[in-house]
């Protein structure tokens, strides 16, 4: 594959955060941007907090198509956009801009749609998944809100099981007034259930979500192993955590037989609808794209 053509009509775009060099976006986008023989660049943009605000005006002023945006700005860029989709606000969190040739600026949430189209990759259909029953979201932060407004939007019921319940409960309240203020439909239910209690009531639950830091290297618990063994034969298994791929939750659903998702596609799938608005194509995450992130991640 030939080097990314880079003239002075390239078409640019990048990642805002803090810290910003862990992020994998631009190695992902410039490798599609290369694929896809545009003329065009995508680079880490490290702004410090209290400068956002700043540094989207200046990115504007110089050209630049739009931005992802990454941990602590994300609120920032909700505030910020003069449009925000309807799912980023019932989510009340923006992760991908887009600079309009009139000034103003576009913001949505792609995490949900990243996550939702990692299980049609693996061939899981939401439809049948709600007729069987609701899904178990484990965690309470900005992943589990992004996952279950989309969820929602395709009328799931949604479970939470957080470690600190009062953060579960203060969710799933928040997302039911955000949903009404938003939609005109009445909200899917939305519950909670005791940490202790998530592993026993996996026989009536259709899906399970970790949005956790468990099992992640380097984290709380790599070698977290969850008890499955109350599960639904048809249950399905997903962890968003991406390194390792394969993590404990993800082995302990296959040693039982469950459909087993992992965490690379939400995060390779999220990217496709900025990579679009920005440089005018369509682009698809194939096993080219896993192999050349898993050989990025293996050299980390
Ligand atoms: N695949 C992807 O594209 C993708 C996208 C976004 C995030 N992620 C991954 O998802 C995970 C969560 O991200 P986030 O942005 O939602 O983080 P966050 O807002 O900081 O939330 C972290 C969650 O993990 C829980 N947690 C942390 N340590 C725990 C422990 N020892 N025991 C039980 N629960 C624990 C927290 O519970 P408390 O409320 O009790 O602290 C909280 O619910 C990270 O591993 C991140 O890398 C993946």
């Amino acid at each position: 594959m030939s080097a990314p053509r880079i003239t002075g009509h390239a078409k640019l775009a990048g990642v805002i955060g803090h810290p910003v060099e862990h992020s994998l976006s631009p190695v992902l986008h410039n490798y599609w941007l290369a694929r896809h023989g545009i003329d065009g660049a995508y680079v880490p943009l490290p702004v410090v907090p209290g400068s956002f605000t700043t540094a989207v005006r200046g990115l504007q002023a110089s050209g630049f198509r739009g931005a992802n945006v990454t941990i602590p700005h994300k609120e920032a860029a909700f505030a910020l956009a003069d449009e925000v989709e309807t799912q980023a606000r019932i989510a009340g969190s923006v992760n991908t801009l887009v600079f309009r040739d009139d000034g103003t600026i576009h913001g949505s949430s792609t995490d949900g749609f990243g996550y939702l189209a990692s299980l049609e990759a693996e061939s899981v259909s939401l439809e049948s998944l709600s007729v069987r029953g609701p899904a178990l979201l484990l965690g309470a932060g900005g992943a589990a809100r992004s996952i279950a407004t989309s969820l929602m939007e395709k009328g799931m019921s949604v479970i939470f099981a957080n470690r600190t319940n009062e953060r579960a409960t203060t969710l799933a309240n928040e997302l039911a007034q955000t949903w009404c203020a938003h939609m005109q439909s009445p909200a899917p239910a939305l519950s909670t259930l005791d940490w202790d209690a998530w592993e026993s009531s996996l026989g009536s639950m259709s899906l399970l979500v970790n949005t956790t830091s468990l099992g992640m290297q380097g984290g709380p618990a790599p070698e977290w192993t969850p008890d499955l063994s109350h599960a639904a034969e048809t249950l399905v298994v997903s962890d968003i955590v991406y390194v390792p791929r394969e993590t404990q939750l993800l082995r302990c659903a296959a040693a039982r037989g469950l459909k087993a998702v992992g965490g690379l596609g939400m995060l390779l799938h999220q990217a496709r609808p900025g990579f679009q608005a920005w440089f005018g194509a369509e682009t698809e995450v194939d096993d080219a794209t896993v192999a050349h992130i898993l050989a990025v991640l293996k050299n980390r």
